[in-house]
């Protein structure tokens, strides 16, 4: 019988991303163990989030896992991005979650990660398999790139008139809102009816042209779409990211640069019940709140 009350362990849970899991969670009555690292300021900022308990540990230990898991009914996984041992992190967490008799196991893994040319792809499918080979309930999420991107440049599109990104203007990527997706990981750990689902999650599929256009109706005021090399953008963007995860990133860019990133709503759409969160929506909210502000 299902727990009314789960305890799930969110890795990440300080992070931009499952940061946004733990609220959905404890809103539906589940309690989060956030998986943190030995930093004093993540556990503070895991229980504002909501976490009633605090687990520390890393992802590379893979005895810290074992005492994270104990005792909880699911666990919530995201992989660092482009860490080079990404995979092994993840098989570690199913390893430790499986071992432990954990029942749900919900990975935030990435669309297309057959996708194997790009490695921040590749690095999800071992997770994935991993979770084949055990007797959890496992939800596996497949989300396109995420709308909270634009939020992280919105401060510089709102001071210099314009968005940019490192590949064309025309080439049309998927985007999901990355709270539709915490809220499909909050239902899969706390409900039946996402068990064994991969989910395909896009809201859309937009040029930067499309964006800027939304972004000046919705600010009043014409914003451009901005085509910068990779190096260009990327002294801007200020990512805390290594030589490595940096050419990792750029491959990323080369890619939607030649095929974009095709995505489809369907899936999204039916799990959720409802329309997604639009990209018009979402810029709608960060236009608000500079209104606000100003
Ligand atoms: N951005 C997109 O558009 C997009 C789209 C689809 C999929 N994805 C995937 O989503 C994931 C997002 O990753 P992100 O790094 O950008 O997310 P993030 O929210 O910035 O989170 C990274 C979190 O993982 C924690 N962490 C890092 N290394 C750890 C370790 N060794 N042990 C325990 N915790 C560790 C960090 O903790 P600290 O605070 O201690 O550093 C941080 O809380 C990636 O797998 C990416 O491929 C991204």
């Amino acid at each position: 019988m299902r727990a009314p009350n789960p305890t799930v362990l969110v890795v990440g849970a300080t992070g931009r991303f499952a940061g946004l899991v733990v609220p959905e969670l404890v809103c539906r009555n589940a309690s989060v163990r956030a998986l943190v690292r030995d930093h004093p300021a993540n556990v503070e900022k895991a229980r504002k989030l909501g976490a009633s308990e605090v687990a520390t540990g890393d992802l590379r230990n893979r005895q810290s896992l074992e005492s994270a898991v104990e005792g909880v009914d699911g666990v919530f996984h995201i992989g660092p991005a482009f860490a080079p041992d990404e995979a092994a992190m993840g098989i570690a967490m199913v390893e430790a979650a499986s071992r432990a008799g954990v029942r749900k196991f919900v990975f935030s893994s990435v669309i297309q990660p057959t996708n194997t040319s790009l490695e921040n792809h590749a690095s999800k499918v071992p997770v994935e398999a991993a979770l084949y080979s055990t007797n959890m309930e496992y939800t596996i999420l497949h989300p396109v790139n995420f709308m909270q991107n634009i939020g992280a440049a919105w401060p510089s599109v709102v001071e210099h008139g314009i968005f940019s990104e490192p590949f064309p203007k025309t080439a049309k990527v998927a985007r999901v809102d990355y709270r539709d997706v915490a809220e499909l990981a909050a239902i899969a750990l706390t409900e039946a009816r996402l068990s064994y689902a991969t989910l395909e999650l896009c809201a859309g599929m937009h040029s930067r042209e499309d964006i800027v256009s939304m972004m000046s109706e919705e600010l009043g005021r014409p914003i451009s779409a901005g085509e910068p090399t990779f190096g260009e953008w990327a002294a801007n963007a200020r990512l805390p990211y290594s030589d490595r995860q940096m050419h990792l990133l750029a491959k990323v860019h080369d890619h939607y640069a030649q095929f974009g990133l095709g995505g489809n709503s369907l899936t999204l759409h039916a799990a959720l019940g409802r329309e997604p969160r639009s990209l018009r929506s979402f810029i709608r909210e960060l236009a608000l709140q500079t209104a606000y502000v100003a």
